[in-house]
């Protein structure tokens, strides 16, 4: 890491009607850092990645990439300017290959082709080649169990496979900062352990790039992480390292609360 941040948010707040979702929350994100993001459901965590990408407006608050303001920025520019992200909810395109789907996130930063494609078959072919060797590169380097099932359809694919194709489509786009909404959902340990070991490969292949991680399952949050953040009703409550973290009263208690609500 080199001590400089990337990614800074500064007092952001959000209400939705009544409900204050997010609130005067700070953060920085180091160059080469992973950060990790836990707290309770309906915390407000996968609220802050939606700031943070431009899908919500702040009501109070302002997010920098490195010190330039996102704000008021379309979301397709935030992701050109270096911020990519996965959902919680899987947004692959079912239909498509594992390949195509990959495509589509490098051109969700250079926008060309469309119009190549329509006035320039020639020229757009010699560049639909070219995108797919580096897709398959890319695929390559994340999985290569991936790799090897690039041509099956995505809705085909196993889930914990579609998790890692989100990934690999976040980083066609060449991000300087990656988002990962909860990655680990709906794996077995044997899953996450691969998915950790996956998430490992990436950083060590791009020792620049920046990872916030929410996360449910705490081996992975006591694996990956540099420092975790822990958000509780829309407010940071904590952060540091997860061995500072884990044994602090308030985040145990947000953790019994949760629990305690969940079995009820
Ligand atoms: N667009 C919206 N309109 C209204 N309320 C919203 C909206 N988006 C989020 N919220 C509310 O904000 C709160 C935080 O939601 P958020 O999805 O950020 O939680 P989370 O920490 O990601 O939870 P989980 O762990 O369950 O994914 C919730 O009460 C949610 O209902
Ligand atoms: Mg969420």
């Amino acid at each position: 890491m080199s001590g400089h941040a990337v990614l800074r948010g500064e007092g952001l707040t959000i209400r939705f009607g009544g409900l204050v979702a997010m609130d005067d929350v700070d953060f920085v994100l180091e160059a080469g850092e992973i950060l990790g993001v836990i707290g309770p459901n309906g915390a407000g965590k996968s609220t802050l990645f939606n700031l943070i990408t431009g899908l919500y407006r702040p009501s109070a608050g302002k997010v920098f990439l490195n010190d330039r303001p996102l704000n008021g920025l379309p979301a397709h520019r935030i992701v050109q300017m270096g911020v990519s992200r996965t959902f919680q909810s899987s947004r692959l395109f079912a239909d498509l290959s594992v390949l195509d789907n990959v495509i589509i996130g490098m051109h969700s930063r250079t926008h060309s082709g469309v119009f190549d494609a329509l006035l320039r078959p020639s020229k757009a072919r010699g560049e639909l080649q070219q995108a797919a060797a580096k897709a398959g590169d890319l695929l390559r380097s994340v999985s290569a169990s991936l790799y090897d099932q690039r041509e099956r359809a995505a809705s085909e694919l196993a889930q914990a496979d579609r998790r890692r194709l989100e990934i690999a489509r976040a980083l066609a786009a060449e991000p300087k900062v990656l988002l990962l909404d909860e990655p680990s959902s709906g794996m077995d340990d044997r899953d996450t352990d691969a998915l950790i070991a996956d998430i490992r490969g990436i950083t060590a292949r791009r020792p620049e790039l920046s990872i916030m991680i929410i996360e449910h399952d705490m081996r992975l949050v006591a694996e990956l992480p540099h420092r975790v953040m822990v958000i509780e009703y829309g407010r940071k409550i904590a952060e540091g390292s997860f061995q500072d973290i884990r044994n602090m009263p308030r985040v145990q208690e947000a953790y019994l609360g949760r629990k305690a609500a969940a079995h009820a």
